[in-house]
């Protein structure tokens, strides 16, 4: 069934690139052009994404969450100090 009119992009095509690595709708239009005229399918192609059409965005929500140390823990380095 086609996702995308304006170019004939298939819901098949739009699996395809998920599972090539396109996550958003914007590397979806990169690798085929879906999206990028009308804008009629984003919604389609959005949907697509989040049932599961992408692996890596499975793999991406299953990390652990990245610890940025807070600015107070950070040490104080000033002008002039030995580097
Ligand atoms: S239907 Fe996809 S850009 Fe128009």
């Amino acid at each position: 069934m086609f996702v995308c009119s304006c170019f004939g992009i298939t819901e098949q095509q739009v699996k395809q690139h998920a599972e090539n690595g396109a996550c958003t709708p914007r590397q979806i239009a990169s690798a085929c052009k879906a999206g990028t005229d009308c804008g009629g399918c984003v919604r389609r192609i959005q949907a697509l994404l989040g049932r599961g059409a992408c692996p890596r965005r499975e793999q991406i929500a299953q990390r652990p969450p990245v610890l940025v140390p807070a600015a107070a823990e950070a040490p104080v380095r000033r002008l002039g100090d030995a580097a």
